[in-house]
């Protein structure tokens, strides 16, 4: 969800009043995907880097989280939408750690749509957590063993990734389950994000052909073989 600091810099106002129009966009984008049927949302809300911003701006993140969060359960859990977040808690504060945990046992029967947040999280941290977990515990390193424990294991990797803000980067956002996740770039800053242009980067993803290493030849010989279960 990139753009934030600079939506506000161009209004003349502080980072951080880009970054409260920030949670109001991710309010209009989680309900118009659960409107469209998603099933799961991931969004990248503070990164392992982020930690690296003047002090005033993370503290004012962690605050804005904090709020957001006691502001959005009940709406979200009307909504169905199940909360998860991904990411390192040890260096989290007390206080934080324990108002994710109350979002994620509020929110845990919630089947409509999954918001999994990614919150002090890297792709390499989580692809590194998952590898000395395994080999703490003696546990040989595959690709399944490592998949399933990380912290995305609760959840099919992502169909699309939207990078907001014209910047052309992963910036160390879910390394290993993007795979072979369908990228697309906006131009537009994330405050800016609205249901037209979310419907646009659908649209777009609905228009390209994934093959996971195969052919075109084989996908199409694959769509006319006759269904088994209805011929
Ligand atoms: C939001 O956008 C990302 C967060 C870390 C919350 P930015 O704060 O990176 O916005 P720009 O890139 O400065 O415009
Ligand atoms: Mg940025």
């Amino acid at each position: 969800m990139d753009g934030n600091g600079r939506w506000a810099t161009r209004r003349f106002l502080p980072r951080l009043a880009g970054h409260r129009q920030g949670v109001e966009s991710l309010r209009r984008c989680v309900r118009a995907c659960a409107a469209r049927g998603v099933g799961v949302l991931t969004v990248f809300a503070f990164s392992s880097e982020n930690w690296n911003r003047p002090q005033d701006e993370v503290s004012g993140l962690m605050e804005l989280m904090g709020k957001a969060l006691v502001r959005e359960v009940p709406q979200l859990t009307k909504d169905g939408v199940r909360l998860c977040f991904v990411g390192e808690r040890a260096s989290l504060s007390a206080g934080m750690r324990g108002a994710l945990e109350q979002a994620e046992a509020a929110t845990a029967a919630n089947s409509r749509m999954t918001l999994n947040v990614c919150f002090n999280y890297g792709g390499r941290w989580d692809i590194a957590q998952a590898a000395a977990g395994l080999a703490a515990r003696g546990e040989p390193i595959t690709e399944s063993s490592l998949h399933a424990a990380m912290g995305m294991a609760h959840v099919p990797d992502p169909d699309l990734l939207i990078r907001t803000g014209g910047e052309k980067r992963i910036s160390n956002f879910l390394l290993w389950q993007a795979a072979y996740t369908e990228l697309y770039f906006s131009e537009r800053l994330w405050p800016e994000f609205d249901e037209a242009a979310l419907d646009e980067a659908i649209a777009d993803y609905a228009a390209r052909e994934r093959r996971f290493g195969r052919t075109s030849e084989q996908l199409r010989q694959e769509q006319e073989q006759p269904d088994p279960l209805r011929a």
